[in-house]
């Protein structure tokens, strides 16, 4: 099946990450608590990203679900 995520935001979210938290970053698009899952992916073929960090920085979530380098922007969403 050649399903695509819905585009939450065409650009990226940024978000603020203590040391050590692990987030869930929403892959389908469906989640009302973007850049992160909510549970909605169900319906879907996708699943969440895990990603914890080592250090408390802010980051580029990415919006459009179509980074190559998930959770995080990488300027794709420029050309959608
Ligand atoms: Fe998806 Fe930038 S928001 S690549
Ligand atoms: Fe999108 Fe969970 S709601 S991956």
């Amino acid at each position: 099946m050649d399903e695509q995520p819905i585009i939450a935001q065409k650009g990226p979210y940024s978000v603020r990450i203590d040391a050590g938290e692990t987030v869930y970053w929403c892959r389908c698009g469906r989640s009302k608590k973007q850049p992160f899952c909510d549970g909605s992916h169900k319906v879907t073929g996708f699943q969440p990203v895990k990603y914890t960090s080592q250090v408390t920085i802010t980051l580029k979530f990415c919006g459009c679900k179509h980074t190559g380098t998930s959770p995080l922007c990488d300027g794709t969403h420029r050309s959608l």
